[in-house]
């Protein structure tokens, strides 16, 4: 297959990525994980399972928290995606992100992105969780390294300093 007909069979895919209005060419059946990695360059995605198990990558769409890797592209047109990259301040980390430094809560970092995303996404449900709610946000949310002990004291400290606000 040339290249011309190769993108022919493409379909354009207009999204709005972390507040920017963006347009894409992909197979409709593409893995939102892979447009927002290869063609947008938002790495900060992570592909652990790629089987809707680890949720490494994890993304807010539609204000919604889901598995990238199970996305196919072309249900994301219209749709408004925050990734990691959308998630701090120029030149600051969000609260978050600073607790996770702060208390170990990131080893590999494979699963970090994810972890951060589901525990803002929590927040701006719960501002105020409980440890058991902080455990049940995160649930879909596996990590290899660090024994969940650190990144549910990150949340937790991230919420006292009232990181959803
Ligand atoms: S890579 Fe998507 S859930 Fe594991
Ligand atoms: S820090 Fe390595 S998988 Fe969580």
């Amino acid at each position: 297959m040339t290249r011309a007909e190769t993108n022919r069979n493409k379909c354009e895919i207009a999204l709005t990525v972390n507040g920017k209005a963006v347009t894409v060419r992909a197979y409709a059946m593409e893995r939102l994980l892979d447009v927002l990695r290869h063609e947008l360059g938002l790495t900060g995605t992570k592909e652990g399972c790629g089987e809707g198990e680890c949720g490494s990558c994890s993304i807010l769409m539609d204000g919604k928290l889901v598995n990238s890797c199970l996305i196919p592209a072309l249900q994301a047109n219209g749709a408004d995606i925050v990734t990691i990259e959308g998630l701090a301040a120029v030149e600051r980390l969000h609260a978050l992100q600073q607790a996770f430094l702060e208390c170990g809560g990131a080893q590999c970092g494979i699963c970090t992105p994810g972890m951060i995303l589901a525990a803002h996404h929590l927040m701006c449900e719960e501002p105020r969780p409980t440890l058991d709610e902080i455990r049940e946000g995160l649930s879909g949310n596996l990590c290899r390294c660090t024994g969940y002990t650190q990144i549910l004291e990150a949340v937790a400290e991230a919420a006292r300093r009232g990181a959803a606000t």
